[in-house]
C-alpha cells in the first residue's frame, strides 16, 4: 500500500493525523521526535504529508494513539498550544483523544475543561420551557446550562442572554433551530384545519384562518447571527440541520463553541465536515423535537446507547449523549460509552426555574409520565411528547400535518383555545422516555443530587 498521511486541526489544538500504510509506528516516531523539540517543526513537517493547516501557531507534541480501524491502522497524534498555561492530566485516552486540547505541562484540556465544568452535564436548551434562571442555576452547579432560543427573535434573544449574565458569569449554550424553509401548501393546510375543526369547537373556539411561520430558521437569519457576533456566547448550538460556512466561520472567529444534535452516523459525519466542535448524539428516546435534519427522509430511530457509542467510536470530536437520561447511572452510563457529557432535558422540567405550565408539571409527575410518543401532530416535525389529548387526535387524523413550524402555529391556536377553559391535555408536553424518573426540586439542588449519585456509581 502507498504511504500517505492525511489528518486536520482541531480547535486549534490538536492535530489528527491519519496514516493509512501498514507501519504507522515509523510515523508516530518520528512524529514524537519533531515535537519533542517543539514548535512549528511539527506541524510543517506534518504537513508536508496533506495536513490541512489552521493558521500560524507555536506547537509542541504531548501524545500519540494507535488503533487499528478498518483494516488500516491509524495515527492520533496530539499536539498542545505552546502557550497555555501548566496544569496536570486529568483524562484517559480515548477514540476522542483528538478532540481533546493538549495544554504545556500535559494538561488534557478538554471541552468540559474549556468550559470549566466541574461535573459532564449539560443541561438542554429547551425552547419555551428553558429560562435564563434555570439555565444559570445549572451553570453555577458546574454543569453547562443552556437557553433554547430556536422560538425566539434576535431582540428576545439578546435579552435572554443578558438576563443570564446577570445571574452567572459561567458560560452557558445558546441554541438556534436550523430547519429547511417550510411549504405554504394551501390545500394541505386547509385539511389540517378542518381535521382540527372538531376541537376547536370543543373549546368554543374558531381555528385561524390561515397559518403562520411562526419561527424564523437561523439558516436565514442575520439578524440573530449578528447579535450572537456581538454578544458573542460561549458555545452555540444548532438543532434541525447546520447552518452554512459562512455562519460556523463568523460565530468561531467570535470566539463560539459550536454544537449540533445529530440523530444518526451521517448527520454526525457532515457535522464533523462542517467545523462543529462536538456532536450531541440525540438518542430516539429523548424527549422533544428530533433534531433530525430532514424529517421526512429515512430514520434509522437509532437509541441513545447505541448512537452514543456508535458516534464515540467513529467521530473526531467529543460526543455528548442525549436521551432518556434522568440520574447519575445514566450520566454514567454515557460516560462510558464514550461521551464526555450527557445532556439531560426532561429532568430539569419539573424545576421550579422552568416555564412549564402547571398542567406540564402535574402531568410529568403524574401517571402520564409513564406514556410518551413520538407525534408530528403538534409542530409538524417529529418530537416525542407526553401522550396526551392531542397526540391522541393526531393519532386519528388521517391527513398529513403541514411543515414545521407551521402545524406549530394551529397546535399552539388549540392549546390556547382548551387551556382557557381549564383544559391541559392540548399542551406540547415534550418528554423522553425516562420521564417516570422525574424529580420535582430546584435545579441546584437537582445538580448536588445528581453529581452525588454520578459520584454513587464510580
Ligand atoms: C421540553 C423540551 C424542549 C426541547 N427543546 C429543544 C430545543 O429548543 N433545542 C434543542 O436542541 N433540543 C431541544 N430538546 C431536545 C433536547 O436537546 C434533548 O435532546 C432531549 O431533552 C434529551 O432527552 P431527554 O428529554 O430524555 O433528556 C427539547 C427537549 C425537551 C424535553
Amino acid at each position: 500500500m502507498d504511504s500517505r498521511l492525511s489528518g486536520r486541526v482541531c480547535h486549534r489544538h490538536c492535530l489528527s493525523i491519519f496514516h493509512h500504510r501498514p507501519d504507522a509506528r515509523s510515523v508516530v516516531r518520528q512524529g514524537r521526535v519533531a515535537g519533542g523539540e517543539g514548535g512549528h517543526a511539527v506541524y510543517h513537517q506534518l504537513a508536508g504529508g496533506h495536513v490541512r493547516p489552521d493558521g500560524d501557531w507555536p506547537v509542541r507534541l504531548v501524545q500519540t494513539r494507535l488503533w487499528r480501524r478498518g483494516g488500516g491502522e491509524h495515527a492520533r497524534i496530539l499536539v498542545a498550544d505552546a502557550n497555555r498555561d501548566a496544569g496536570g492530566i486529568r483524562h484517559r485516552l480515548s477514540d476522542q483523544l483528538v478532540a481533546r486540547e493538549i495544554g504545556p505541562e500535559g494538561k488534557d484540556v478538554t471541552l468540559t475543561d474549556r468550559l470549566a465544568l466541574t461535573v459532564p452535564i449539560f443541561q438542554a436548551p429547551m425552547a419555551g420551557v428553558s429560562t435564563p434562571a434555570l439555565a444559570a442555576a445549572v451553570c453555577e452547579a458546574g454543569g453547562l446550562g443552556a437557553l433554547g432560543l430556536g422560538s425566539s427573535n434576535a431582540e428576545t434573544a439578546r435579552t435572554m442572554i443578558r438576563e443570564t449574565r446577570e445571574r452567572t458569569t459561567r458560560p452557558f449554550n445558546v441554541n438556534l433551530f436550523v430547519h429547511a424553509d417550510p411549504a405554504e401548501d394551501w390545500p394541505r393546510e386547509t385539511a389540517w384545519l378542518k381535521a382540527l375543526g372538531h376541537s376547536f369547537a370543543e373549546a368554543g373556539a374558531e381555528p385561524p384562518d390561515a397559518l403562520r411561520t411562526i419561527y424564523r430558521s437561523f439558516a436565514h437569519d442575520d439578524a440573530m447571527l449578528a447579535m450572537l457576533l456581538d454578544e458573542k456566547p460561549a458555545v452555540v448550538s444548532f438543532h434541525f440541520g447546520l447552518p452554512d460556512a459562512g455562519r460556523i466561520t463568523a460565530l468561531h472567529e467570535a470566539g463560539c463553541l459550536l454544537l449540533a444534535t445529530a440523530t444518526s452516523p451521517d448527520e454526525a459525519r457532515a457535522a464533523e465536515r462542517a467545523g462543529i466542535d462536538a456532536i450531541v448524539a440525540q438518542g430516539f428516546e429523548a424527549g422533544g423535537h428530533r433534531g433530525i435534519f430532514d424529517p421526512d427522509g429515512h430514520d434509522e430511530q437509532l437509541g441513545t446507547l447505541a448512537l452514543t457509542r456508535l458516534l464515540a467510536s467513529r467521530c473526531s470530536v467529543p460526543v455528548i449523549a442525549a436521551g432518556g437520561i434522568m440520574d447519575g447511572a445514566g450520566i454514567r452510563a454515557a460516560l462510558d460509552l464514550g461521551a464526555i457529557a450527557a445532556q439531560l432535558g426532561t429532568a430539569f422540567i419539573a424545576c421550579p426555574e422552568s416555564a412549564a405550565d402547571d398542567g406540564y408539571r402535574a402531568a410529568l409527575t403524574g401517571e402520564a409520565a409513564e406514556h410518551t410518543i413520538m407525534t408530528r401532530a403538534i409542530s409538524g416535525r417529529p418530537a416525542r411528547a407526553l401522550a396526551n389529548r392531542f397526540t391522541r387526535l393526531g393519532s386519528s387524523i388521517d391527513v398529513p400535518p403541514p411543515d414545521y413550524p407551521r402545524a406549530y402555529d394551529a397546535g399552539k391556536a388549540l392549546n390556547a383555545a382548551h387551556k382557557a377553559k381549564g383544559e391541559a391535555g392540548f399542551g406540547a408536553q415534550w418528554a423522553g422516555q425516562g420521564a417516570p424518573l422525574i424529580r420535582a426540586m430546584p435545579a441546584s439542588e437537582l445538580m448536588a443530587q445528581l453529581r452525588r449519585e454520578l459520584h454513587d456509581v464510580r
